[in-house]
């Protein structure tokens, strides 16, 4: 080869690296400091800035790199919209971010108007115990308000292989998004903490949570109000309050719930486990086409559960039927022990009661050899298979 060719040939591959190269933001760069005392929220914001503002060469994303350390971030607001087509958010998986411990009502982490996000490794520690202890003294009220990782109003979102641990509320929240992907993600509080959800989400489409471990003081994952076609695959949940749909109905006119999978999960001593909830209120809403299949219960309070009649304080039910209407839901393959005498319970509500309801293959026992109760109460539906207890269809 020519050393003309040679040197062409050169400048074709230095400019493919170029190419394909991502730009990195790296937050150290940028001022933050391993050290778990110095704030580096100034920094990570900064990185932020400059990785969402990077157009990139063609099909190169910008990479913010938060590498191996133990981070102090006082609080980040990542807000976009963003000039480059997404940011990677790449952390160590020796990088572990801290939130400071003390006692604050707002959301730690945010990312808004982020289309394209993907985050992945690392752990955010939400350094929840000051605040669970306030919350259990009653000097905090009860809200959403401190989670850890807030993600709104974006499209595409990728979340993987990222670990949060002991968030003061809950632990991630989707709101408004569209087309997102949450896969490999640990989820770790203990069972005594406070509303410390795993992950939750409402107003949102198309969301897919695989392979995903959780294990918190309440619901592992749960469904608000306008959320459809959402797929829940290959869970583990508990300690915790199982997999939810619900609370809705708690206000008129709330968008309904659409269209949701979840198959294979394993839940284990948790408070609930496949339950749906509304509040014993006239407000209207629906809940249709979901399906609930192989689901392993080991010891678990209520396995499976439709309660239209939840009102905690009795106070707030002035009429004590749910206007919700929820209907087609399917249970296929759901076996193991229940830790309650009662495993299926449909309380429906009685001006609209929930229809289309087919359960298939269904073996809870209660305790060891003592047969597990099914309750029903305005629920029509079919059976088809084993189905013990046997349900009151
Ligand atoms: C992007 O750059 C513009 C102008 O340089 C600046 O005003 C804006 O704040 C930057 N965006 C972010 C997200 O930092
Ligand atoms: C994390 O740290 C451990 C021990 O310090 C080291 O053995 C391991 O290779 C590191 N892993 C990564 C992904 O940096
Ligand atoms: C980080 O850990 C995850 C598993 O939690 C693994 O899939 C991934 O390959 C690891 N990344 C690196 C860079 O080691
Ligand atoms: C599920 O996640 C675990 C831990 O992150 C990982 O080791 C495993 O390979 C993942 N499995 C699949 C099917 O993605
Ligand atoms: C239902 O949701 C799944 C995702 O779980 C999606 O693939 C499917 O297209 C949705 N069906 C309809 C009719 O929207
Ligand atoms: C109902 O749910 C199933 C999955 O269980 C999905 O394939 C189908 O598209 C859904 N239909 C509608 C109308 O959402
Ligand atoms: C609420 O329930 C009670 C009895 O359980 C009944 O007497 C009363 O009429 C109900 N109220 C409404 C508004 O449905
Ligand atoms: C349904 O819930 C109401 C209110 O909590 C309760 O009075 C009723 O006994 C329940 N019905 C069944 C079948 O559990």
């Amino acid at each position: 080869m020519s050393g003309h060719r040679l040197s062409l040939l050169l400048v074709v591959l230095t400019a493919l690296v170029a190419l394909t190269t991502a730009a990195e933001y790296n937050v150290v760069d940028y001022g933050a400091r391993p050290d778990g005392g110095t704030d580096s929220a100034g920094a990570f914001l900064a990185a932020w800035g400059a990785a969402c503002n990077d157009t990139g060469r063609s099909g190169s994303r910008p990479v913010l790199r938060v590498p191996a350390g133990n981070f102090l971030v006082s609080r980040a607001y990542f807000k976009g919209p963003c000039r480059s087509a997404g940011v990677d958010v790449v952390i160590d998986n020796n990088s572990t971010v801290f939130a400071p411990p003390a006692v604050d009502s707002r959301a730690w982490i945010m990312f808004h108007h982020a289309d394209g996000l993907a985050i992945r490794g690392g752990t955010l520690d939400g350094q929840g115990q000051e605040y669970w202890a306030c919350k259990k003294a009653g000097r905090c009220t009860a809200g959403q308000g401190p989670r850890t990782l807030d993600i709104s109003q974006s499209k595409g979102v990728s979340v993987k292989q990222l670990t949060l641990l002991d968030s003061k509320e809950f632990h991630m929240t989707i709101f408004d998004c569209t087309g997102m992907t949450v896969q490999g993600v640990r989820i770790i509080a203990p069972a005594d903490s406070p509303n410390t959800d795993g992950i939750h989400a409402s107003h949102s489409h198309h969301v897919r949570i695989l392979n995903t471990t959780i294990g918190t003081g309440d619901d592992c994952i749960s469904l608000g109000p306008g959320t459809s076609d959402m797929l829940i695959r290959d869970i583990k949940c508990g300690p915790g309050h199982g997999i939810s749909i619900g609370s809705l109905g708690w206000q008129d006119g709330e968008e309904g719930v659409r269209n949701v999978t979840v198959d294979r999960a394993v839940l284990k001593g948790t408070t609930n486990g496949l339950r749906i909830k509304t509040w014993a209120m006239p407000n209207s809403g629906s809940v249709t086409n979901v399906s609930f299949s192989r689901v392993t219960m080991n010891r678990v309070g209520n396995p499976i559960l439709v309660d239209q009649n939840y009102c905690p304080r009795k106070v707030d039910c002035p009429g004590n039927s749910s206007g919700v209407q929820i209907s087609d839901l399917s249970y296929t393959d759901i076996k193991g022990s229940s830790a309650t005498p009662v495993a299926v319970k449909f309380n429906c509500s009685g001006t609209n009661p929930c229809s289309g309801i087919k359960l298939k293959n269904i073996r809870l026992r209660y305790r060891h050899q003592r047969p597990a109760q099914a309750k029903c109460q305005n629920a029509v539906g079919s059976v088809s298979g084993e189905v013990t207890p046997p349900s009151c269809f």
